[in-house]
Formats: C-alpha cells, structure tokens, sequence
C-alpha cells in the first residue's frame, strides 16, 4: 500500500510517497482502508519535530480517517469487515490502510462523504471539550473565539452557536469572518497580522468589549496566542473563562497573572487527547453526539480543500501559510 511518509523533519514538501507493507491488526483493533483523512495544525507541527507526540521516523501524518474496515483482529466484535467508520488515531491517516483501537471507532454515517467525515472529530471534539466540559457555556453567554475560520476555530463557531451563545468570530481577514458568519457567528470583527504594535492589541480588546456590550467575553476560546492572547484576556468579562487551546501563531504568551485576579476569570487549559485516553467513555459519547448532529444537518463541517495522497504536502502547506479556511482534507 501506499502512503505519503515523513522520513525527517522538514517542511510538508521533502515528505515522500512510497510502498510500505500492509498492517495487520492486533487484539482488539481493525485494519482500515482509508479514504479520506482530515488535516490539523498538530500535523503541521509533528513533521517538523514541534509537537507533544512524536511519532518514530519514518511516519505518515494524518490524525483522522474515515474509511472502511478491511479486517477486524480478535476480540473485536462491534465492527466487521466492510463497515464504514470515522477514528482519530494521532498519526498514519496519509496512507492507503491505517490500524485502529475499534474502542476508538464510530460509525459513519450513510448520508456523509468520506471527506466530510475526516474532517471533524478532532476539531469538533476538541471545540466541544473544551466548550461543554471546560468552560461549560451556557445559553446566552458570549463566546470570543480567535482564528474563527480555521479548522478548531470553525467548529467552536458552530457548537457555540448550536449551545445557544452568542458568538463574535475574530480572524485576519473579512473572508474569514464572513466564512464563520455563515457557520453561526453573530458577529464579528478583522484583526491584523504579523507583530502587533501596543495600540493595535488595545483596539483588539476594544473590539472584544464592543462586540460584548462593553462586559467582554464570557468565554474566550484560543487557538492562536502569539500577540493575540493578552489583549483578549484583557477583555474578559467578569468569571468569564479563557480557553487555551493552541498556538498557531508560533509563540506561547506570558500572560500577567494580576489580570485574573482583577477579573475575577479563569484561564483554562484545553488539550483533547489526552482527554480522550484519560476519560474514553466521556470522548466516545461527545463524539457520538457531535456525529449525530452532523447526521441531522445541525452542524456543517466545511471542507474547503481535497487533496490527493500523492500531493498531501501541499494539504499541511495551507496550514502552515494561513491559507486553510474550515477543513482541508487528503483523499485517496
Ligand atoms: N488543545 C487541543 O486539544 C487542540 C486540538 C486540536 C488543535 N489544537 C491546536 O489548535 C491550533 C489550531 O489548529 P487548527 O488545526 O485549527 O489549525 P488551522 O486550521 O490552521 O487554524 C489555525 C488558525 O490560526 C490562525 N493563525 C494565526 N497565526 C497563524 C500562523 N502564523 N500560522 C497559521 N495560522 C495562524 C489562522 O487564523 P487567522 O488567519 O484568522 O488568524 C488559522 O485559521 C493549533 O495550535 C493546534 O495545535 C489544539
């Protein structure tokens, strides 16, 4: 079988397609024949050696697939050969055949596409962590979320909405923020890019309390840091929560800790996976929701890129140049 393998750290372009042998399974997992594979920041950051999990070279990235089962090891009884099924698996999705934990797999929905169905369990399970298990929004708080048109960003965008918030999407550019207005965002606002000058980072605050009726967020969610973080902290309303969720802009913010106290806030730390292996059955059943609400048409994953296997560089390349709007996807 095929798959695109990063054989050392470097940009998306020096990985390589090539024919590796087949996976078997072991107890208690499944062979998938992927067919699709959703792309996520963390992909970004593995192959050049930036991440918290590190995959032994060489490796394929690709941390979500759906796909069909090929084989089912022993001890597997809620899944047969044929099935079509969705799995978050942290690495080996840029590939022909993947292996799974079958604990780790939902079934797909009839009425989705392969591409549709990669492209949301990492972003939407981590946007619904964070949201229902961190910060637990309620119904009529205002929810901040930065990067609103990338791909966790997105999805914070559409479960808030659905949670009943009230939801101000902020992004680099109005294409974004239009993007995330039909996904749900009440409202919105352009910030800038590259080194944010003092009074650049004041009007990003002022825009948070403009947008929030002078209070500030309720819930701000993260996924971008850099010379992002202070500003919006400093616009948080009173017992409002901060959600960390990543920090695509490359740098991670010291943030003045007096201004929690001052506000009253929390700042609240997000990491999906690693929940995911400490509390499964919570996972399993927020991801199970997450796939029903896809199956009933209240959430709408946007999948703006598929890109063959053979060109799955150019996929971590959007990413990487701020160039990815919602999902893209590798297709095989
Ligand atoms: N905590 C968790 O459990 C968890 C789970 C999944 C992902 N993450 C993290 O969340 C972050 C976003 O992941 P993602 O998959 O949603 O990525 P993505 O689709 O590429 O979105 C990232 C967004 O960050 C913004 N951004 C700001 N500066 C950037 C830069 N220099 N380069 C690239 N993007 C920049 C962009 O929006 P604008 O152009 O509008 O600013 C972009 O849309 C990553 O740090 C990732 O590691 C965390």
């Amino acid at each position: 079988m095929k798959a695109t393998l990063c054989t050392h750290y470097g940009p998306p372009e020096e990985m390589v397609v090539q024919d590796v042998p087949s996976p078997s399974p072991r107890k208690d997992q499944v062979v998938i024949s992927v067919k699709a594979c959703g792309v996520n920041f963390p992909d970004v950051l593995m192959i050049q050696d930036k991440y918290q999990f590190k995959p032994a070279l060489p490796f394929s990235p690709g941390g979500e697939i759906a796909g069909i089962v090929k084989e089912a090891g022993e001890g597997v009884t809620a899944f047969k050969p044929g099935d079509k099924v969705i799995v978050s698996i942290g690495s080996g999705g840029f590939a022909e055949e993947a292996v799974a934990d079958a604990a780790r797999c939902v079934p797909m929905p009839a009425n989705l596409d392969f591409a549709v169905a990669s492209s949301f369990f990492v972003t939407y399970g981590t946007s619904f962590h964070a949201l229902k298990d961190r910060a637990h929004i309620k119904p009529g708080e205002s929810l901040v979320v930065l990067g609103a048109a990338g791909g966790v960003g997105l999805s914070a965008v559409e479960l808030g909405h659905t949670m009943g918030a009230r939801v101000i999407a902020a992004a680099s550019s109005k294409e974004k923020v239009d993007l995330a207005k039909k996904h749900g965002a009440d409202d919105g606002f352009v910030y800038p890019t590259g080194a944010l000058s003092r009074d650049q980072q004041k009007a990003l605050s002022e825009d948070i309390k403009r947008l929030t009726g002078g209070n500030g967020a309720d819930v701000l969610y993260d996924p971008v840091g850099g010379d992002y973080a202070e500003p919006a902290l400093r616009a948080m309303n009173w017992e409002g929560r901060y959600l960390v969720i990543g920090f695509a802009a490359g740098d991670i913010p010291r943030v003045p800790l007096n201004l929690t106290l001052l506000k009253g806030c929390d700042i609240v730390g997000v990491f999906w996976g690693a929940s995911m292996m400490r509390d499964p059955k919570t996972g399993i059943a927020n991801l199970t929701q997450i796939t029903n609400w896809i199956a009933e048409g209240k959430l709408k994953p946007h999948v703006s890129e598929r890109i063959p296997l053979a060109r799955a560089g150019e996929a971590i390349r959007l990413l990487m140049d701020r160039k990815a709007q919602g999902k893209v996807v590798v297709v095989m």
